[in-house]
C-alpha cells in the first residue's frame, strides 16, 4: 500500500493546489437566490473540505517546512486555519435562513481566499525550492492521512452532495477528491505544470 501511494500520489504542493481549486469552485456555485437545500448542501461541502485540508497542512505540510524555513506567513497560518474553524463552528449550527447565515459563509470564503493567496505565492514555491526531494513522500503520506481522515466522514461527504442535488456531479467529483480519489487517476497536468514551473524558475535565478 505504501509503495503504490508513493507511486500514485501527486506531490503535496499539487496536493495542495487541487484542494484549494476544489473548495474555491464549490464556493463559486454558492448562490444568495438558491434553495436553502442547496445551500446548505454546499456550505457543509466547502466546511468539510477545509476542515480536512487544514488538518493534512498542519500534520504534514508545515511542519516540514518549518523544518528548513521560518516566516511570517508559516507562523500565522494555523492560527489562521483556527480563524476559519470558529467560523465553520458557527455555519454548522446556524439556519441557512438566519439574516446572518450568507454573510458568515462570505467572511470564511474572505479567509480562505486570503490564506490561499498566500499559501500558492509563497508557501507552496517555497517548498518547491528548499524541498524538491521530499515532494513526492509527503504527498504519499498526505494521500495516506487523507485516506484515514475521509474514510469516517464518508456519510457526511454523501449527505452535502444529496442536499444540493443541482449540483450533484460537481460535488460527487469534488467529494471523490476529498476522499482520494486522486490515487486512481494521476494528475500528469499538474505535475507537468511543476515541472514547467521548476524550470522557469530555474531559468529565472
Ligand atoms: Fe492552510
Ligand atoms: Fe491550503
Amino acid at each position: 500500500m505504501a509503495s503504490m501511494l508513493s507511486q500514485l500520489s501527486p506531490s503535496v504542493t499539487n496536493q495542495i493546489r487541487m484542494d484549494h481549486t476544489h473548495v474555491l469552485t464549490a464556493f463559486h456555485q454558492y448562490e444568495i437566490g438558491s434553495s436553502a437545500r442547496v445551500k446548505r448542501g454546499l456550505v457543509d461541502h466547502v466546511c468539510l473540505a477545509i476542515e480536512i485540508h487544514a488538518q493534512l497542512e498542519e500534520e504534514i505540510f508545515y511542519p516540514a517546512l518549518r523544518a528548513v524555513a521560518d516566516s511570517e506567513i508559516l507562523r500565522k497560518a494555523t492560527p489562521e486555519h483556527d480563524e476559519m474553524r470558529g467560523l465553520i463552528a458557527r455555519l454548522r449550527y446556524m439556519p441557512v435562513d438566519d439574516p446572518v447565515f450568507n454573510d458568515t459563509f462570505f467572511a470564511l470564503m474572505r479567509h480562505v481566499m486570503h490564506h490561499v493567496a498566500d499559501e500558492e505565492t509563497l508557501l507552496l514555491p517555497a517548498a518547491e525550492r528548499l524541498l524538491p526531494e521530499q515532494l513526492g513522500a509527503l504527498g504519499a503520506e498526505m494521500s495516506r492521512r487523507r485516506l484515514e481522515l475521509a474514510g469516517p466522514r464518508a456519510p457526511e461527504i454523501a449527505g452535502s452532495v444529496a442536499r444540493s442535488l443541482s449540483l450533484g456531479a460537481m460535488l460527487a467529483a469534488g467529494s471523490a477528491a476529498l476522499a482520494g480519489a486522486h490515487l486512481l487517476t494521476r494528475h500528469r497536468t499538474a505535475d507537468r505544470l511543476s515541472a514547467a514551473r521548476s524550470r522557469s524558475s530555474r531559468l529565472g535565478s
